[in-house]
């Protein structure tokens, strides 16, 4: 191998290598997979996903004015865009696998609210008390239009989760769950709607609690002590994945236990 061929690769390589640490640096392509924002922690999920090919909805619990609904799809999306750029690479192991994920099925977007603020509650914390958060759905439906024109599906349910699950539980039908995002603060409204989504949940799914460790992280209250109550007696087992922000942590659903 003559010596300028050498150089010349050692420099490509180099060259490679920079470009790479540059574009990751600002999130170009590989997205903020070291964040420890929520925008870091829906692409890890988002990546789980689409790594694993694992078709199904998102479900989000408390949608505000839609921050995280709005941070969910644009992550999503980066996937998407990911994918069907695999599906016409020139390496043809690649483009077969891209072309037969499941991923290329639609995939719908739920979101969930009193859009009225927090209910009615006897938590005792009072960064969670009757009408904190409130928000009219149609400054989230208005939202999501300008976000988004490319065919995003999204559904949002206007009520308590225990009067609009069942519309939730008809639109999912005999779809699944990939990313279930419990973001309602409240022991009850985490209770309800874990119970809601329980049988649309597959090996895989993950469930994000925004407020895992709200209430102090204190075992008894908020999200943790539903969560805790409901894995109990859940047919799945569930695994840590990671924690994020200030008091969210993300759960994998792992196993089926034995009937
Ligand atoms: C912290 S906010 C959600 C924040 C939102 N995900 C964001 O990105 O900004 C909590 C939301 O949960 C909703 N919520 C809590 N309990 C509920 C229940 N039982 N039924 C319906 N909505 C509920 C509240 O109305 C509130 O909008």
């Amino acid at each position: 191998m003559p010596l300028s061929y050498n150089i010349f690769m050692l420099i490509d390589r180099l060259l490679s290598k920079i470009t790479r640490s540059i574009l990751e640096r600002l999130n170009v392509n590989r997205g903020p997979l070291n964040l420890n924002s929520r925008r870091g922690a829906f692409h890890k999920c988002w990546g789980h996903v689409f790594t694993n090919h694992l078709h199904g909805d998102y479900v989000e619990f408390g949608v505000y004015r839609g921050d995280s609904l709005i941070e969910s799809i644009e992550a999503f999306l980066e996937f998407k865009k990911w994918l069907l750029e695999e599906a016409v690479s020139p390496e043809q192991w690649r483009a077969k696998q891209a072309q037969s994920s499941p991923l290329n099925d639609k995939i719908m977007f739920h979101g969930l609210d009193t859009f009225q603020g927090i209910p009615a509650n006897d938590e005792h914390n009072f960064t969670f008390s009757e009408g904190d958060f409130y928000a009219a759905k149609s400054v989230v439906e208005n939202r999501l239009k300008k976000h988004f024109t490319n065919g995003i599906t999204t559904h949002l349910y206007e009520g308590s989760f225990e009067s609009t699950g069942v519309s939730l539980k008809k639109t999912l039908f005999n779809r699944k769950i990939s990313i279930a995002n419990i973001d309602c603060d409240l022991e009850s409204s985490a209770m309800c709607a874990l119970n809601i989504i329980e049988e649309f949940l597959q090996i895989g799914s993950i469930i994000m609690f925004d407020d895992y460790n709200a209430f102090s992280a204190n075992n008894n209250k908020g999200e943790r002590a539903a969560f805790s109550k409901f894995r109990e007696k859940s047919r799945f087992v569930y695994e840590p994945y990671f924690p994020y922000q200030y008091v969210g942590q993300a759960f994998l659903t792992v196993e089926a236990k034995p009937d």
